[in-house]
């Protein structure tokens, strides 16, 4: 058992203990780490939810080449052991010396340059978010930059200007003087995860495990069965940052390896449950187009690089945006005890608001996705107040098969239209087996008119809702054609 975590930051090995800590709890954030550091206060509290960047740091961790992958985080979100054996690096790191003059990273001299500088707020998570950039892209394109400054709330204005620095400042091969310094910490990086004792501490009421393997996962699961399972913590978390809960047991399954693993046969996609939503778009791209298209529109990046496909299935929210498009794909999910293991449909797992079929000492760990013909179409469509971060009012997922031009399968799931993502059981059986054509399409939002009794609240009225809806059926048509 370890009763400490370690991550490198400054060049060095640092080790937190809790037990006999005054200061941090074993749900203490990152950000709230680093704050309580007289030289780290570059990085802000904005919102403490995930929506304005203003806390974003980078991790560093070694990939599976063997060398460091860097990821953009909400500092806010993550609590302190999940960064155990990872190198935290902040907007303090960025600059060096040399020969006592103060040398700024690429990314700091262009964003200088082009005068993209804004308020000391957000600047520091704007830097983090192009350094980010920096180190993973050559040359990057206006959607990826686009995409990696989603997360960063507020630029009053200063759009273009941070732009050209993204642009201007990517135009090399990445190299800078954390390039040079890669060997060692990967060397220090080993050092941490050769451990794979579990990280165990009780601090008071609060009871926090941290699992290396999965059967020890597993283990915990049957152990502690009240516990809060989290992963990436982008909804859990939330709990602690907003509704001042405190969190008292926690299994944290983001050190499970074995989790985050994908694989494809000639059948099927298998996703494992622990990977990253950002990971699974990637590997979506070229695979599941509609996955990657709602990936592509989940949150922001620093969301993405922390949050899990099981997660997203495990917090079953009606507006939970994979879940819709799992029910069009047929997915399955792969649940397993200690020594046991079952897999059900999407359809069945999801029981409600809220609600999933998961045994008090089950993990899901695996979502397969059958693969589909050529004759089978799915898109995925989402419908919010902005086109980036923002979650869904109204998401669709479809999925036809067409013989001669009649419908010989169709499945038809919306998020936000009910307790939890559903199918429109009825206009499917309106729909099967008619002609794929506009006229049929008109009738069957007539049916679909009446199938749900959605709920009007801050985000839509009901209304609203089924108009959505509706028109979404009449746009895959046309998407169709
Ligand atoms: C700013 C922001 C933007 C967001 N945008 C979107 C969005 O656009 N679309 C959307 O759908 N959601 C969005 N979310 C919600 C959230 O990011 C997703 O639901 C995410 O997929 C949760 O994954 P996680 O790994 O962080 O889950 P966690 O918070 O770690 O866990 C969530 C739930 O899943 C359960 N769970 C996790 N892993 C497992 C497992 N392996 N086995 C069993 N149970 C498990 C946990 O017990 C918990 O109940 C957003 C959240 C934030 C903060
Ligand atoms: S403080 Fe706003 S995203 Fe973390
Ligand atoms: S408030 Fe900081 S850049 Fe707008």
């Amino acid at each position: 058992m370890q009763e400490t975590i370690r991550f490198v930051f400054d060049d060095r090995i640092v080790e937190v203990g809790f037990s006999d800590s005054s200061i941090f709890k074993p749900t203490s954030t990152v950000l709230t780490f680093l704050r309580s550091l007289p030289s780290f206060k570059g990085v802000k509290e904005g919102c403490a939810e995930g929506d304005c960047g203003a806390c974003t740091v980078v991790l560093a961790e070694i990939g599976s080449q063997g060398k460091l992958v860097y990821r953009t985080i909400d500092s806010c979100l993550v609590f302190l052991p999940m960064i155990h054996g990872k190198q935290l690096i902040t907007v303090e790191h960025l600059a060096f010396y040399k020969e006592r003059h103060r040398i700024l990273h690429p990314v700091q001299e262009m964003l200088i340059k082009t005068n993209g500088s804004q308020c000391g707020y957000c600047t520091p998570g704007v830097v983090m978010s192009l350094f980010g950039l920096f180190k993973t892209h050559q040359n990057p394109s206006r959607e990826t930059i686009e995409d990696f400054l989603t997360g960063n709330l507020c630029r009053c204005t200063g759009y273009q200007a941070i732009l050209e620095a993204a642009q201007k400042a990517c135009s090399g091969n990445g190299t800078d003087h954390f390039s040079q310094y890669e060997p060692g910490v990967i060397g220090m990086l080993k050092e941490i995860t050769g451990n794979t004792d579990t990280f165990e501490c009780t601090k008071g009421t609060q009871h926090y495990l941290k699992p290396f393997t999965l059967t020890e996962a597993l283990r915990l699961r049957k152990a502690f069965p009240a516990s809060v399972i989290i992963n990436g913590s982008t909804d859990v978390a939330l709990r602690q940052t907003k509704k001042k809960e405190l969190l008292t047991g926690i299994i944290d399954l983001s050190g499970v390896e074995e989790m985050c693993h994908y694989a494809e046969d000639q059948d099927a996609f298998v996703l494992g449950a622990g990977l990253s939503l950002e990971k699974v778009r990637l590997f979506a791209k070229e695979r599941l187009p509609a996955l990657h298209n709602i990936l592509k529109v989940f949150g922001s990046l620093q969301i993405r690089n922390m949050a899990t496909l099981g997660g997203n299935i495990g917090s079953a929210s009606p507006i939970g945006d994979t879940l819709p498009l799992l029910i069009a794909y047929k997915a399955k999910i792969r649940v397993c005890s200690h020594g046991a293991e079952r897999t059900i449909g999407i359809g069945d797992f999801i029981t409600g608001y809220r609600k999933i079929a998961l045994g008090d000492d089950e993990l899901i760990t695996e979502i397969i996705i059958p693969k589909t013909g050529p004759e089978t179409l799915v898109s995925s469509y989402k419908v919010s107040k902005r086109r980036d971060m923002d979650i869904s009012t109204v998401s669709a997922a479809f999925r036809i098969e067409l013989h001669k031009g009649t419908i010989s399968e169709i499945i038809l799931a919306y998020g936000g239209m009910a307790p939890a993502p559903v199918r429109a059981i009825k206009t499917e059986n309106f729909l099967n087996g008619k002609s794929w054509s506009r006229s049929t399409i008109e009738d069957a939002m007539s049916v679909l008119d009446k199938e749900f009794t959605p709920i009007s609240d801050a985000r839509a009225e009901a209304g609203y809702r089924n108009t959505v809806a509706k028109n979404l059926l009449m746009k895959f048509y046309l998407d169709s054609n």
